[in-house]
């Protein structure tokens, strides 16, 4: 099939890629021209794993292309993805002029008809009001589809090409038709296409996310409350992960959800809710909640140093919000160090891809090393921010050496309790015993 994807952002470039990997042809979209360029002679501009080389493969076989040429991109395509933008405007609601000034576009170039699906994650109605776009500018038919994405950083490649679902909402039996076509490949262990209406595929995204940072904000209520009444998050997770009504996973607590995902959904339905005269109360506690999340772990450590950080050296391990991104956006990380060098302390840092994002961001503030030992040396304390897979075994030898102080405070419950007592640390972690050795 013959597909134009408009914005290659994360999602754009993703879903480009991926749709090209099944034989499609696919044309890729952006006004940043720069951009277009570096990808036309085969750079990635994001890190994600494993989408290199479908990048490659597919440029190499003509099957993804670039344009900042809006006209050229549509004219054969069948079916126009928009992953556009939707940042939160002013009153904190999805800004949609993206999306809509895209379709406007679109609808004054069209001859034929096309498969208009929106791709970002876009408030309840939205789809209305990209059908109205076509109408006031066109007379070709159109369709207009909502298709979710559903992708984690990190892992996105494999959840494109392997959905637990595929959600579709659409009211027209043709574009149906031509969308369980394009994601036939990708369901053929059995999972479901879900075909709905639009206004339903809308709130599923909202719900989805919103429900995910709502499990996780309650383990990190209970693993709080932990540490207050003497009980181990770790076990209270098992105990209750193996209900298969509540689910093994997302049942980590740690400083927070972040990402360019959890906050700003949660927010907007939040939000969007109060349009309809409804209070969704559950999710101004989950934002509420999951502020001071992130700065617990500081907390923690004023108490440890009686009130006054100043004057102190903390290595910082990890800055992304997650691991395997450089994806900085509302990462926990970046509060901890606000709220550190705030109060006299310096911070050096590092992390396997994130650190260049950072540095654009707050380079004045924090020092940056290559290499995680470099940034114990002389430390008074290590703070884990991000469970990168390589912090998880470090050489514990060469960690002694380098720290000034045995102390660390784990936003991320990466060691064994009774490992750190051997080892003879301060170790304070969530949900968990200190270890005061
Ligand atoms: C999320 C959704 O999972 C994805 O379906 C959606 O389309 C985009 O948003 P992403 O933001 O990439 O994906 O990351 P995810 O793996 O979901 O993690 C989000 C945040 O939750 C991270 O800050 C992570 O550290 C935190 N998290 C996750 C926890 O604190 N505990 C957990 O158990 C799981």
């Amino acid at each position: 099939m013959k597909i134009a994807v408009i914005g290659t952002g994360y999602v754009g470039l993703v879903t480009g890629t991926c749709l090209a990997e099944t034989g499609n042809n696919v044309i890729c979209v952006d006004i940043v021209e720069d951009k277009i360029n570096k990808m036309k002679s085969g750079i990635l501009p994001i890190y994600e794993p494993g989408l290199d080389i479908l990048f490659h493969r597919n440029i190499e076989q003509g099957r993804l292309n670039f344009t900042t040429n809006l006209a050229d991109a549509i004219k054969d395509a069948v079916i126009i993805f928009l992953a556009l933008p939707t940042p939160p405007g002013g009153d904190g609601k999805a800004d949609l002029s993206y999306v809509l000034g895209a379709a406007k576009d679109i609808a004054n170039l069209i001859t034929d008809y096309k498969v208009i699906v929106t791709k970002s994650t876009v408030p309840v109605g939205t789809a209305d009001k990209v059908k109205a776009v076509f109408k006031e500018n066109t007379l070709i038919d159109v369709d207009v589809v909502s298709n979710p994405e559903f992708l984690r950083e990190g892992v996105a490649v494999e959840d494109f090409m392997k959905p637990d679902r595929v959600v579709v909402g659409s009211s027209s039996e043709k574009a149906r038709k031509l969308m369980e076509e394009l994601y036939g490949p990708y369901v053929r262990s059995g999972n479901p296409v879900i075909f709905m209406d639009e206004r339903s595929s809308e709130l599923t995204k909202y719900a989805a996310n919103s429900f995910l940072a709502t499990k996780i904000t309650f383990m990190n209520e209970v693993a709080n409350l932990c540490e207050l009444v003497g009980a181990d998050v770790d076990m209270v997770r098992k105990g209750i992960g193996s209900d298969a009504r509540i689910g093994k996973r997302f049942l980590f607590p740690g400083i927070g959800y972040g990402g360019s995902c959890f906050p700003k959904d949660v927010q907007a339905l939040a939000m969007s809710s109060k349009e309809y005269d409804y209070s969704f109360k559950i999710l101004d506690a989950v934002m509420d909640v999951n502020q001071t999340q992130k700065l617990k772990i500081v907390e923690k450590m004023i108490k440890y140093y009686n009130g006054d950080l100043s004057g102190k050296k903390f290595a910082l391990w990890g800055l992304a919000f997650k691991p395997e991104t450089d994806d900085i956006r509302e990462a926990p990380a970046l509060y901890i160090i606000d709220e550190l060098t705030k109060a006299g302390a310096e911070v050096v840092a590092y992390d396997p891809e994130a650190m260049e994002n950072v540095k654009k961001m707050k380079g004045d503030v924090l020092s940056f090393v290559e290499n995680p030992y470099d940034a114990l040396k002389d430390a008074d304390a290590l703070i884990i921010a991000t469970e990168w897979q390589l912090f998880r075994n470090p050489d514990f030898d060469l960690m002694e050496k380098n720290l000034k102080s045995k102390v660390i405070f784990d936003g991320r419950n990466l060691y064994d309790l009774h490992k750190m007592i051997d080892l003879g640390y301060y170790y304070n972690s969530i949900g968990r015993a200190t270890v005061e050795s």
